[in-house]
């Protein structure tokens, strides 16, 4: 069964009535420009067909009923929002609390998804799309993507206390299809470049994950900032190529290379959307290789299953280049393929990673897809 199907089986089953509305958002992969959002810098993910979708109808009063596939039932009241509860539902208190929770938009929800949960393709960005797609549409205001993207980075960093940029919000909420999005993460600007049909999308899960990723991403960033306050500039994004020998002389030697891999990620980010728009794709597959290798040794948040997958990937007959993608540590890395190699790399690189014995590998081919949409049924 679709993952939609079974939001809408399971809104039924619950609440034994037909839903008014069905959320589709998904969630997304980062092309190149990682680690670039929290420095004001540049980025190129896209939204992916893996999604989240929920089945929804007012409730009637100011309560908020929460049903979801594969986990526990949630309750709450609009008027009343302070809890504890960190699981799932947390995400959608957030969003009634970002966006003031109206009394009169209390509303049933069932919800299922196939994105995988802690893998780095933005399940929480998606999940906090979709409940605030669903509080817009409960109480008849318009629906702003950039808005949604910068309260979703909220619900996120203020209400979930999670550190993050903004590039997987904003993706979710203003991805178009058959796009990759180039994100200016200062001004929030956005440019779709499509993304050439003779270039096959290939998600490579590690089935590793890794917990302590949050104090990893912290420590990262702050890293970023004292780089950029010892240059005296705003951000890392302020600096180029020519201010790294000046920046040596005042930051010791690891805080440099954290610098050093995101002013040349910006830099990289910028021309793999030009060689993207231009349909140069072995000048994109090398700027792919070369983000892997800064994040590998410059910003050290890959991990050995992430490098074996790229190497492996890397090694494939069609295989234009792979990198990991989303935070690291552990969760995904992305493959660009030639469409005709598609099925052989995967067969080859899922069996050959099975060996090392790091994780259970998953392949998802998969295309640009839309940002989140509301629907009647
Ligand atoms: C996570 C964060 C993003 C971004 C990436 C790294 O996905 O949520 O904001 O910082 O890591 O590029």
């Amino acid at each position: 069964m679709t993952a939609k199907d079974a939001a809408i089986a399971l809104f039924r089953e619950r609440y034994g009535e037909e839903p008014d509305l069905i959320v589709r958002s998904p969630g997304r992969v980062n092309l190149i420009g990682e680690h670039t959002d929290y420095n004001e810098g540049f980025v190129l993910p896209m939204a992916i067909t893996l999604s989240t979708w929920a089945a929804v109808a007012a409730s009637g009063d100011d309560t908020v009923n929460l049903a979801s596939v594969g986990h526990d039932d949630a309750t709450f009241s609009l008027n009343d929002l302070m809890s504890s509860d960190r699981s799932w539902s947390a995400y959608v208190r957030g969003s009634a609390w970002v966006t003031g929770a109206p009394e009169t938009a209390g509303w049933n929800g069932a919800f299922a998804t196939d994105i995988p949960i802690g893998a780095g393709l933005s399940s929480s960005a998606a999940l906090e799309i979709a409940a605030l797609r669903i509080f817009a549409a409960m109480s008849d205001r318009a629906w702003n993507p950039v808005q949604a993207a910068r309260d979703a980075r909220s619900i996120e960093n203020d209400w979930m206390g999670l550190g993050s940029g903004i590039m997987d919000q904003l993706i979710v909420a203003t991805a178009r299809e058959r796009h990759a999005t180039l994100i200016d993460c200062r001004d929030l600007t956005t440019k779709p470049i499509r993304v050439p049909d003779d270039i096959a999308i290939v998600i490579l899960d590690t089935g590793t994950r890794r917990r302590l990723v949050e104090s990893s991403y912290d420590e990262r960033r702050s890293a970023c900032i004292r780089a950029a306050a010892a240059a005296g500039v705003p951000a890392l994004r302020d600096l180029g190529g020519d201010d790294l020998e000046t920046l040596a002389r005042v930051v010791d030697e690891r805080t440099l290379a954290r610098a050093r891999h995101v002013i040349t990620e910006n830099m990289r980010t910028l021309e793999a959307a030009e060689a993207l728009a231009a349909n140069d794709l072995r000048r994109f597959g090398r700027l792919v290789n070369a983000s892997h290798t800064s994040l590998r040794h410059d910003f050290a948040v890959s991990s050995p299953a992430l490098d074996h997958m790229v190497e492996l990937a890397s090694g494939t007959e069609g295989c234009l280049g792979a990198r990991m993608t989303g935070a690291g540590f552990g969760g995904c890395a992305v493959a660009f393929v030639e469409p005709d190699a598609v099925d052989d790399m995967v067969t080859e690189v899922t069996t050959r990673y099975r060996d090392a014995a790091f994780g259970i590998p998953s392949a998802y081919v998969t295309t640009p897809a839309s940002a989140a949409t509301v629907e009647t049924p």
